[in-house]
């Protein structure tokens, strides 16, 4: 915790020292809600800036930054000797969640200044780190990093809510370590309330289901289905969620959860009941809806509309909206695709995978796909590019999801090792998380990847019996 703090502050103390700041960030909800955390920071002291939100972190992209103050959020720690190499010279923050594959080549001592409760270097502190840092998301760590640049005890409080829709959109806990102070701490300011309730978001109760996938309702993308289904519960689906009475809500919410364990007997409760937060500084006030909209801005390349909607400007919902729409209507008609289509799903001793064609999806579909409709082994989607931007050697994008359940079996398995290497061997990147990890492939080495992927996938299994 101390190395933690000690970064947070020195890297508040650094970017007060500037007039204008360079910032980088993911294209997720984490991402986008960690770059609308420092800009918003920065507007309030003056301090101008330039935010560009990317998809991945290269060496070209980093060797061609400029500015005397970068700031990195959600990304940067597997690039931290490329960030070494091309920027020692400038002032580099970076503020990130994801676990090293190595170690940093940056210490408390370095130009740059890393913010990663993972990078922690004595067993002491990454023991200490994991039990308060474990869990916190980089739109967490802004948050922190934003506290510390304002001028009283108080300062960009107001800013907790975007950190906890970053923390929903990377699906942590809220209720345990640095999570659970700053979440204590906003709700008894009044940044944020929390109410129990349907997890669903707000909204008209026929639109939430047609289009939810989280939990995926087996019912999303049928119109007629949804309709026959609220007419035996007896409840009109243009009805707002939030309008329900308590008996009304626990009788939809008891016919939505028997119709999905019919189609997986496994389900808690919990993916579909739970705590709802409400971010009361936001434009947006549902949490769910508000992460969801941010990230689907994000992925459909419209991160300025996110990065709006996390400043506040009420003109941008309509907008944010309609590209949420847009991105639900894809993911719920490949999900009845792999529903219905024969061999659409493939099956090898290790993992699940499947090919889709639309752009932006990839991960967000693996992950739905890993917890509610296969989920014996790792899922894999393999994002095959229609065309490419001329001049560009065309990539080919890959996401995998492991089912969080499965870890209690399976505690060697590491996706963000197997990605990595499965992408080396076919002369691609990849990475990230545990359980959630990505990577990019030159074109034409899919079933390469795919084969070694199941090959390494077999191999973590099998060293946890060894
Ligand atoms: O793209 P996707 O959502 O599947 O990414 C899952 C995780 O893997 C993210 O944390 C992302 O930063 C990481 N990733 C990576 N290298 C890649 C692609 C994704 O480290 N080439």
């Amino acid at each position: 915790m101390m190395a933690l703090r000690k970064s947070v502050e020195k890297a508040a103390e650094i970017v007060k020292g500037h007039t204008y700041a360079r910032i980088i960030s993911h294209y997720d909800a984490d991402g986008i809600t960690s770059a609308g955390i420092i800009c918003t920071a920065l507007l309030r002291r003056g301090i101008q800036f330039h935010t560009t939100i990317v998809s991945k972190l290269d060496r070209a992209f980093i060797q061609g930054l400029d500015e005397d103050l970068i700031i990195f959020c959600d990304m940067g720690t597997a690039q931290s000797d490329l960030i070494m190499e091309y920027l020692n010279k400038k002032d580099v923050i970076i503020l990130d969640h994801h676990v090293p594959l190595a170690a940093p080549p940056i210490s408390l001592e370095s130009s740059a200044v890393l913010i990663n409760p993972f990078s922690s270097r004595t067993d002491e502190e990454r023991e200490m780190e994991n039990e308060i840092g474990d869990g916190i998301c980089a739109a967490g760590l802004s948050y922190l990093m934003a506290r510390c640049m304002g001028g009283d005890k108080k300062a960009n409080l107001d800013l907790a809510g975007l950190a906890v829709a970053g923390t929903l959109g990377d699906k942590l806990e809220l209720t345990k370590g640095i999570n659970k102070l700053i979440l204590d701490e906003a709700i008894k300011e009044g940044v944020i309330s929390v109410k129990k309730g349907l997890k669903l978001g707000d909204g008209k109760i026929r639109d939430l289901m047609l289009f939810s996938t989280e939990p995926y309702i087996p019912l999303a993308g049928k119109g007629e289905w949804v309709d026959a289904f609220l007419s035996k519960v007896g409840i009109k689906g243009d009805r707002n969620v939030s309008d329900l009475g308590k008996g009304e809500e626990k009788r939809l919410s008891d016919a939505l959860f028997s119709l999905l364990r019919e189609y997986n007997p496994e389900i808690s409760e919990g993916a579909l009941v739970g705590t709802t937060y409400i971010l009361n500084s936001e434009v947006i006030r549902n949490g769910l809806n508000f992460m969801r909209m941010v990230d689907a801005c994000g992925r459909l390349g419209n991160s300025s509309i996110g990065i709006g909607l996390c400043l506040r400007e009420e003109g941008l919902v309509e907008a944010a909206n309609s590209l949420y729409l847009t991105f639900q209507s894809k993911l719920v008609s490949e999900l009845n695709r792999i529903e219905s289509e024969k061999g659409a799903m493939k099956e090898l001793q290790n993992i699940f995978y499947f090919f889709v064609h639309e752009r932006g999806i990839t991960g967000v579909l693996a992950g739905i796909v890993a917890e509610y409709l296969y989920m014996g082994k790792t899922v894999v989607v393999v994002n095959k590019q229609d065309r490419t931007e001329e001049g560009k050697v065309a990539e080919t994008k890959i996401s995998a999801r492991y089912n969080k359940k499965l870890l209690a079996v399976s505690k060697g398995i590491d996706l963000a090792k197997a990605m990595e290497k499965a992408s080396r061997e076919v002369g691609g990147v990849g990475g990230g998380h545990p359980v959630a990890a990505g990577a990019s492939i030159p074109e034409g080495s899919e079933e390469k990847f795919i084969t070694a992927l199941d090959r390494i996938l077999g191999e973590q299994k099998e060293s946890e019996y060894s």
